[in-house]
Order: C-alpha cells, then structure tokens, then sequence
C-alpha cells in the first residue's frame, strides 16, 4: 500500500478532466508536491505544485522531467489521446502510430525512465496507468488496442517493479465526464469520484480498479467466449 501522506506526485495531462482531480485530490490526501505535467503547462496558484513540461511522446521531454523531478514517488501516466476515427480499417498509418505513441509508448517510456528513482522509495511508491474498459472491448479502433497494449505493458511492470517495493494500479472505465468524451452518448462516471476511487485502491495496496459496473461486467465476459462478449458476430 501506498500512503499519499507526504507523497510527491507526477501527474501527466495534469491539465486534462482527469489529470486535473488527480493533481487536487493527491494534495487532499497529504501530498506535499505535485508536478502537474503538461505539454502547455500553466500556473496553478498553489506552491505545492509545480507545473511542468511534459509531452509523453518526445523523450527528450521525458529526459528532461526526469531530470526536473528527481524526488518522484508516485507517478501517474493519466495523458491519452483519442484518434480522428473508431474504424481500424480506416486509420492511416500515421494515426495509428499517433495513437501508440501517446498511449502505449510514451507510458512504457515513463516508467521505464522513472523506475530507478521510484526504487529509492521501496514500500512507498507507485505508478498508476490509467487504460480503459477499451483495453477489453474493441470498440475504438486503434484506441482500443492502444490502451490493450498498455493493460498487457502494465501487468509486466507490476512484476517487474514489485521487488523494488514498487506497487503498480491499473485503471480500466467506461466513459467519464471529461473533455474527452463531451460527445459522447450515455452514463458517465464523475471524474472526481473516479479519482477517489483510485486513489483509495492505491492506498489500501490494490493494483486494479474497475471504475463502472460496465467494466465489472465486460471484465467478465473475457472469460467466456468470444462471441458472448461481440455477440454481433452471430448475425
Ligand atoms: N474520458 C473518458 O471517457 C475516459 C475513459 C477511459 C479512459 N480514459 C483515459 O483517461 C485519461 C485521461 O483522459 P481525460 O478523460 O482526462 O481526457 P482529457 O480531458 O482530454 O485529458 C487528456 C489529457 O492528455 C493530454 N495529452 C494528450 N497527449 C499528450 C501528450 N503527447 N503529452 C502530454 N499530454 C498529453 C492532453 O493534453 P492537452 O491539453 O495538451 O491536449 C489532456 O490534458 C486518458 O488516458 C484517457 O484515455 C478516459
């Protein structure tokens, strides 16, 4: 379990729906600072937290965060992007590269380029991806097997960080009333309740949270066959 008591916290697309609750809601819980990373960061009044440039997909930039944020103990890998279609037949290549570069590569590069500093804080530090209920049903596309790649990315850092003392969560949820799904139709989960909800996980030790009672049940049907889950593929 990791406390946030006294954390120091690395948020990126601090400036996003939910970026923005992580950053607020891990000084609620204690933490003395947080790096609110962005690729436009701005001011956010409040000396605990020191904004910083972070584009996800240059490692140069993430060279350079490393290099601003030596004292991290909890890292989180929030910023993601969307691409122009749901269709995987029709992405061009460049969108599909755009797509992986934001949501699969740029995480695996952070937290590679974290790991060492995150070993100095054994029992007391943390990385938190956030993926989707995409990462379990195919319904966008390129997104979808963006954010599966990083669920898969994320399962080996869990063992692979867990002898350093370094606990890892996943985060998979349907929609969430953010920017990002402001055109999208149905029940959205609250951004702010999400983030408690991953934040209680991380300090009572867990390593997943499932954010919607969809996820919960989409998360289930990976165990039955495949055309319970896509029943469309019976006609
Ligand atoms: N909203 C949903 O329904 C939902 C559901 C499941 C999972 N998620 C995931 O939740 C995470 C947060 O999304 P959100 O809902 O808060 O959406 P959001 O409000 O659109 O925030 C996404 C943030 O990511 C940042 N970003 C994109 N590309 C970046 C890059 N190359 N480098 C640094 N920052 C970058 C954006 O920065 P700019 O301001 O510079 O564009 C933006 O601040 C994403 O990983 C998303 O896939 C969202």
């Amino acid at each position: 379990m990791t406390s946030l008591d006294g954390a120091t916290v690395l948020v990126t697309g601090a400036n996003g729906g939910l970026g923005t609750q992580f950053v607020h809601q891990a000084l609620t819980r204690g933490a003395t600072k947080v790096y609110a990373t962005a690729r436009r960061p701005h001011d956010w009044d409040d000396p605990r937290i020191v904004p910083l440039r972070l584009d996800v997909t240059d490692p140069d930039s993430i060279a350079a965060a490393v290099d601003a944020a030596p004292d991290v103990t909890v890292l989180i890998n929030n910023a993601g992007i969307t691409p122009a279609t749901t269709s995987l037949l029709a992405s061009s290549d460049a969108d599909l590269r755009a797509t992986f570069e934001a949501n699969f590569f740029g995480p695996v590069r952070l937290a590679t380029a974290f790991a060492p500093l995150l070993a100095r804080h054994p029992g007391a530090s943390a990385l938190i991806d956030v993926h989707s209920i995409a990462s379990w049903y195919a319904f966008a596309g390129s997104y979808s097997a963006s954010k599966a790649a990083l669920w898969s990315a994320t399962n080996s850092l869990r063992l692979e960080l867990a002898p350093q003392g370094t606990q890892v969560v996943g985060v998979h949820v349907g929609y969430v009333d953010t920017p990002m799904a402001a055109t999208a139709a149905g029940p959205k989960v609250d951004p702010a309740a999400l983030i408690a909800q991953v934040y209680d996980v991380l300090e009572a030790g867990g390593f997943e949270v499932l954010g919607d009672d969809l996820t919960v049940q989409v998360k289930q049907g990976l165990a039955a066959p495949v055309e319970v889950l896509y029943p469309q593929l019976l006609g």
